[in-house]
C-alpha cells in the first residue's frame, strides 16, 4: 500500500505526492465540507452533519503536516478549524475506476452465466458470483428454482424487494383470449426493455418459467449497452441524436394512464450510457416539431442494430429457470410459439438493493 510522502501548499489547493508516484490535488474548501471529525459525520453512522453553508466561504489552509502514522493532518484558515485524513481515504479517490461497477459488453458469444438456486441459497459465495454476473453482465440465470407459483418471490428476496406496480407484485405470461397486451399471445415480440412509460423504470426484472410444452417461444436478449456503443461507433450522429431527443412512452388500460418522457439512450456526464428504453408497444408519437428527419434516420439504424443476430444471446427457458436482468440495460424478447402451454411468472425489482446486497457480500469475503 503506497504512502504520503510529501505535500505542497500552493494557494487553496494541496497536492500529495504519494511513494508509487501517484500525486492528487485538493481543494481547501473541498477538504473542509469533507472533514472526518466528530462534529461534521457521526462517529457511529458517518451520516454528515453539517451542511455547506457551515463551511466558511474564505476557507483557506492555515497548516498541513503527515502524522507519524502517515496521515494528512490539516489546520484550515479562517477558524483555526482542524481535520485528520487518514491515506486510505485519500487514495480511494485516485483510483476513480474502482468506485465504478466493472461491466462486460457483450454480443451473440455471450455464455449466460448460470447457478442454481440450491447453490445460491446455501452458499454466500455462490450467490456473490451470481449477484456479480447480473451487475457485469446485466443478465444472469437460475436454475432449479421451484415450479410453484410465487416462486419467484423467493428469488428477489435473495437480494432485495419486489417493486409493486399496477400490474400487482407479480405478473403472469401466458396465452389468453383478448389480451390487454400483446405479451399475452403466442407472437413473438421484438426486444425491447419494460416498461419505460415509469418513472423510475423498474431497474431489474425476473422472469420465471413455470412451463415450457410450447414449440419456439425461444427467449432473446440483446446488450442495450453494447449494441449504443456500436451506434456510436458506426453512427455517431445517430448516438448523439438518440441521447438527447426525449421520446414519451405510453401505457393505458381501464385503470391507469401510465406516460413518462426519456431519451432512448440516457447516457452520464462521461457519455458512457447508463440506460436503455426501448419498447415498439408502448412508444408514443414524437413531438411532430422536432428533427423527425434526423430521428427517424436514427431511430431507425438503432432498431437495425438491436435487431442483428449478431447482438443476440438466445434461450429456451425451461420449468424452473430464472432470469433475472437489468431492465434498463439488457433487452429481451422472445420468438412466436405455437397454442399450447407455456407459463412464465415474473416481477421487478430495484438494483440499488442487489447492488448492495453484492457490496455486502464481498466485504465478508475481504480479509
Ligand atoms: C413481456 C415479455 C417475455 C416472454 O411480457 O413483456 O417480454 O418470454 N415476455 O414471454
Ligand atoms: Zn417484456
Amino acid at each position: 500500500m503506497a504512502t504520503i510522502e510529501t505535500l505542497e501548499i500552493s494557494g487553496p489547493w494541496l497536492k500529495l505526492f504519494w511513494s508509487d508516484g501517484g500525486q492528487q490535488r485538493f481543494f481547501a474548501t473541498w477538504l473542509r465540507d469533507n472533514a472526518q471529525t466528530p462534529e461534521a459525520r457521526n462517529p457511529t453512522n458517518g451520516q454528515r452533519l453539517m451542511d455547506v453553508s457551515d463551511v466558511p466561504a474564505d476557507t483557506a489552509f492555515e497548516a498541513a503536516a503527515l502524522s507519524g502514522g502517515g496521515a494528512l493532518e490539516v489546520t484550515f484558515a479562517p477558524d483555526g478549524y482542524k481535520s485528520v485524513y487518514a491515506p486510505d481515504w485519500l487514495r480511494d479517490f485516485l483510483q476513480k475506476d474502482s468506485n465504478g461497477p466493472e461491466r462486460h459488453l457483450w454480443d451473440a458469444a455471450h455464455t449466460i452465466l448460470h447457478r442454481t438456486f440450491e447453490d445460491v441459497t446455501a452458499q454466500p459465495d455462490a450467490l456473490a458470483d451470481w449477484l456479480r454476473a447480473v451487475a457485469r453482465d446485466g443478465i444472469a440465470l437460475l436454475r432449479g428454482v421451484p415450479t410453484e407459483s410465487e416462486a419467484v418471490f423467493r428469488v428477489a428476496d435473495l437480494f432485495g424487494y419486489v417493486r409493486e406496480t399496477n400490474y400487482g407484485k407479480l405478473f403472469d405470461v401466458r396465452s389468453v383470449a383478448d389480451p390487454t397486451n400483446l405479451a399475452f399471445t403466442s407472437q413473438g415480440l421484438m426486444v425491447h426493455t419494460d416498461n419505460p412509460y415509469r418513472n423510475p423504470v423498474p431497474g431489474l426484472q425476473l422472469l420465471h418459467c413455470l412451463q415450457s410444452d410450447a414449440e419456439g417461444g425461444t427467449s432473446v436478449f440483446v446488450d442495450g449497452f453494447s449494441t449504443a456503443e456500436k451506434l456510436r461507433r458506426q453512427h455517431p450522429k445517430a448516438f448523439e441524436t438518440l441521447s438527447t431527443v426525449w421520446v414519451p412512452f405510453r401505457f393505458r388500460d381501464g385503470e391507469a394512464d401510465l406516460q413518462s418522457r426519456t431519451p432512448i439512450i440516457c447516457v452520464d456526464d462521461n457519455g458512457a450510457p447508463t440506460a436503455v428504453r426501448y419498447n415498439n408497444r408502448s412508444v408514443a408519437p414524437v413531438d411532430p416539431e422536432t428533427d423527425v428527419e434526423t430521428f427517424y434516420d436514427a431511430y431507425r439504424t438503432f432498431s437495425a442494430l438491436l435487431q442483428d443476430p449478431a447482438g443476440e444471446a438466445t434461450i429456451q427457458l425451461e420449468p424452473g429457470d430464472c432470469i433475472v436482468f437489468d431492465n434498463e440495460r439488457v433487452l429481451h424478447g422472445r420468438k412466436a410459439f405455437k397454442q399450447a402451454s407455456r407459463w412464465l411468472q415474473g416481477c421487478y425489482a430495484d438494483k440499488d438493493s442487489l447492488l448492495s446486497k453484492l457490496r455486502i457480500l464481498s466485504a465478508q469475503n475481504t480479509p
